[in-house]
């Protein structure tokens, strides 16, 4: 793969946020370096993508995808990485997941791939979290609760009881196999730049294409992106007091953590765990706040954000899911204490707007997006055994132990 170097990154305390890099070359053969003595133009060959990957887990978040979809975007994803679905499709009257888990299991004879799959609201999961005081992820029943957030951190947890070093996110509901493999090589290109152990990578995506009138558009941005984006920029600039539009990945469902940092970050829950992470980001390490991770702070916190070659083309899921997500995404970032107050009352004009609700003076957006704890407040080892011994969805493939 050949891509620039970041034109220009902006910098809020120990975060640096890299702008969009575009791909030149999806596979640039066997050579490895730079282009030419400027080096602008990094490459990386076959094999620094592969030992990369080998370290790295893919979490797929599911619920009620259609099969055929999850069967491409497995296809998709290179065979080095461990591939953890997480679902949380319905198991009555219809068990779903055992079909999900059926048609993985004859997939995986002809992929020969190393997968596992959980379901999120196993009662032993929830137990184990329980007894291991990882109430913040549970609902009053005693399980996960449901939301796609809660589905990606048990399998940040699941990564992490793998040893991964890196953990990319890939939406179920991909109707490309090759923009899938894409991202899952930008993961592992933004990690291959990282100077710092502490490290996100988003993927843009340089084309949603939407059908209209009888003939496809090659949008690039959907109202929910872009208004994310500009109030993430908002918070950006009151902070460093210099405009700014750097921000273009507020809401992608496709990024990646590296597990260092995906340990201290808190997330929040549904919809919202995307934008909150720049959020959580500026808030712990942005310098504004007093930062409890001195060696985070030392290091840095690097934010990539690389765009593809491939269009995305996922399920269209209406826009009462559109106006959730946005709802979601705006809340997160007026309840952050970093938040000045003029942003906040342009926010919850939006919000009521969105949601045609008088605007509430007090919003507390907190107990309708509750924040989940670290990861690292779970004793890991802990949980693997558990896991392993007690819960009922849990299957492997490929050798897996
Ligand atoms: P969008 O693509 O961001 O508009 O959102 P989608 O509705 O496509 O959801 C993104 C991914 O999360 C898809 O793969 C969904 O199947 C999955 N997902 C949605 N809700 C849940 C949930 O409650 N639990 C899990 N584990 N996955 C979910
Ligand atoms: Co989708």
């Amino acid at each position: 793969m050949k891509l620039d170097f970041p034109r220009y990154t902006e910098r809020l305390g120990a975060v640096s946020i890299h702008a969009v890099q575009r791909i030149y070359e999806l596979d640039s053969g066997k050579s490895k370096g730079f282009l030419t003595s400027h080096q602008t133009i990094k490459k990386f060959d076959y094999d620094e993508i592969s030992n990369l990957l080998h370290d790295m887990a893919i979490v797929i978040p599911l619920k009620e995808e259609r099969l055929k979809l999850l069967e491409g975007v497995l296809s998709g994803i290179p065979n080095e990485c461990l591939v953890i679905i997480v679902s949380n499709s319905p198991r009555s009257p219809v068990d779903r997941y055992a079909m999900e888990v059926e048609t993985v299991r004859l997939l995986g004879r002809f992929m020969d791939k190393r997968i596992v799959m959980i379901h999120q609201r196993d009662s032993a999961v929830g137990s184990i979290l329980k007894k291991l005081k990882y109430n913040s992820i549970l609902d009053s029943t005693g399980h996960v609760r449901a939301g796609k957030a809660e589905g990606m951190v048990l399998g940040l947890l699941i990564a992490k009881m793998y040893h991964k070093d890196y953990v990319g996110f890939i939406d179920a509901d991909n109707y490309v196999p090759g923009a899938v493999n894409e991202y899952v090589k930008i993961f592992a290109a933004g990690f291959g730049m990282a100077s710092s152990p502490y490290c996100n990578v988003r993927i843009s995506w340089v084309f949603k294409p939407k059908v209209r009138n009888n003939s496809l558009q090659f949008s690039k941005w959907g109202r929910v992106s872009e208004t994310t984006n500009k109030y993430l920029n908002s918070l950006l600039s009151s902070v460093t007091g210099f405009e700014t539009d750097i921000i273009k990945t507020g809401n992608s469902g496709e990024h990646a953590l590296s597990m260092p940092l995906a340990d201290c970050l808190h997330y929040s829950s549904g919809y919202s765990i995307e934008p909150y992470e720049f959020v959580d980001v500026f808030e712990k390490f942005g310098g504004i706040l007093p930062s409890k991770y001195p060696n985070v702070v030392e290091k840095g916190v690097e934010v990539f954000q690389i765009e593809t070659r491939n269009p995305h083309f996922h399920e269209d899921k209406g826009k009462m899911h559109l106006n959730h997500m946005l709802e979601g995404s705006l809340a997160i970032i007026a309840a952050s204490s970093i938040c000045p107050s003029d942003l906040k009352r342009a926010l919850r004009d939006q919000i009521s707007q969105i949601t045609g609700v008088k605007k509430q003076k007090k919003l507390d957006h907190r107990t309708r997006y509750p924040l989940i704890a670290p990861i690292s407040t779970v004793p890991i080892a802990e949980f693997a055994k558990e896991v392993r011994e007690n819960a009922e969805t849990f299957y492997r493939l490929g050798g897996l132990k």
